[in-house]
């Protein structure tokens, strides 16, 4: 999960990597009462999840809390690369002398963890990484050892950051390298890491993605950090459910047991669906080996919830779970929803494939076509979504 800056701070301030106070508002009129709360000049930032915010005008300087509002004006409602803002972070101002990079993050092709840094950070970091790549370090991290203050140091130094702020810079990356392991990160960042001009260091901007893998361990954050506004609701109803569904673009819904198996369907169905004006898979569905009715059932009512979603194929190969008795859950599910009118392609194979097509063929539903190979359960499921509307 990524996290806005406001959030990826508290995560910082938490283990000690020094930030300065903010508030989040949603209005203009809030943010004059945050930035009168704070006291000193401050910049008003829109909190949406992709870079380049300052660049798109998102990041402005209040140097009064009328100000404050004014710029909160401006921002809240900005379209930021497809993300319109919805919240602002009311922060102080600091003053800058120096802006530097530093990161560390899961580097999975080397199967190792890095650490990136650099003098020059900034707002221009990816254009200094494509052009002078050599001022941009990458120095890998043992997961077994992990950052303490002689490493930090390395980094600091390969880095050439000045003489004067070395040691500071060095025990800031100590507190991240604690955040990114404390809170089962795979990449915390912070562009900028400032000197201000009294040679103090802190972290004015901040990047957190946390690994979903260690959701069960982080419950409280999750759910708190958890971003409703930007989750697809067919998403949020399917992970409710404990489905594994991802939302794409096409018209054929589908539903098949093994992600192996679905992934090899999503591509069946974009070849098919050449022949047909371009039909494309609505969503990938993996409900997994024990196929009951009721998992079925929940797999259906999301992918006929879904409105662009024309025809359904449902690929089953019997393993453990057999044929028959998915076959079964289809019928039941259908019988459980109700009004279904969307065509369902089923192909069944496996173990008791031949039972599972009787049942079907006995349920006699006008909407439950059986086809007994993928490519041409694929070509009917197309050419059905084609024809739907
Ligand atoms: N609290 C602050 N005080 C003074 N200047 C700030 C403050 N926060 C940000 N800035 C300035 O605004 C610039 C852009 O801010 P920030 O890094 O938060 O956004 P961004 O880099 O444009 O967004 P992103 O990192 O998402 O691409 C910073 O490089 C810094 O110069
Ligand atoms: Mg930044």
């Amino acid at each position: 999960m990524d996290l806005f800056e406001f959030q990826a701070k508290e995560l910082f301030a938490a283990h000690g990597v020094p930030t300065l106070p903010g508030i989040t508002v949603t209005d203009a009129d809030a943010a004059k009462a945050a930035a009168e709360k704070i006291g000193t000049d401050t910049v008003v930032k829109a909190q949406v999840k992709v870079g380049g915010r300052g660049k798109a005008g998102g990041v402005k300087f209040a140097p009064t809390p009328d100000a404050a509002r004014e710029k909160a004006q401006e921002i809240l409602g900005l379209d930021i690369k497809g993300h319109v803002v919805g919240t602002v972070l009311v922060t102080q101002a600091s003053d800058i002398e120096t802006e530097y990079y530093v990161s560390f993050l899961l580097d999975r092709s080397n199967r190792t963890f890095l650490a990136m840094a650099s003098a020059e950070g900034g707002m221009e970091i990816e254009q200094l990484a494509v052009e002078r790549p050599d001022a941009l370090v990458r120095v890998p991290v043992d997961a077994g050892t992990g950052v303490d203050l002689a490493k930090a140091r390395e980094i600091a130094e390969a880095a050439h950051m000045p003489a004067e702020v070395s040691e500071k810079v060095a025990a800031v990356l100590v507190s991240l390298w604690e955040t990114f392991v404390a809170e089962d990160a795979t990449l915390v960042e912070v562009n900028p890491l400032v000197r201000t001009p009294t040679g103090d260091i802190l972290a004015l901007d901040g990047k957190v993605t946390l690994d979903d893998n260690a959701a069960f361990r982080h419950a409280e954050e999750f759910e708190r950090f958890a971003d409703s506004s930007t989750v697809d609701p067919l998403e949020a109803a399917a992970k409710a459910k404990h489905l594994n569904y991802v939302k794409l673009e096409g018209a054929v819904g589908i539903i098949g047991n093994g992600a192996g198996l679905v992934m090899s369907t999503l591509d069946v169905v974009t070849y098919a669906g050449e022949e047909f004006g371009g039909q494309k898979p609505a969503n990938f569905l993996d409900i997994g080996g024990g196929a009951s009715a009721q998992v079925m059932a929940d797999g259906l009512s999301i992918i006929l919830g879904d409105p662009a979603v024309k025809s359904v194929f449902v690929n089953i190969f019997g393993g453990i779970t057999a044929c028959d008795a998915v076959a079964n859950g289809i019928v039941q599910a259908i019988g459980m929803l109700g009004d279904v009118t969307k065509p369902l392609v089923v192909r069944l194979d496996g173990n008791n494939a031949e039972e599972g097509r009787q049942i079907l063929a006995d349920a006699n539903l006008s909407i439950v076509h059986p086809v007994d190979t993928m490519d041409g359960a694929a070509k009917l499921a197309a050419e059905l979504a084609s024809k739907g509307n």
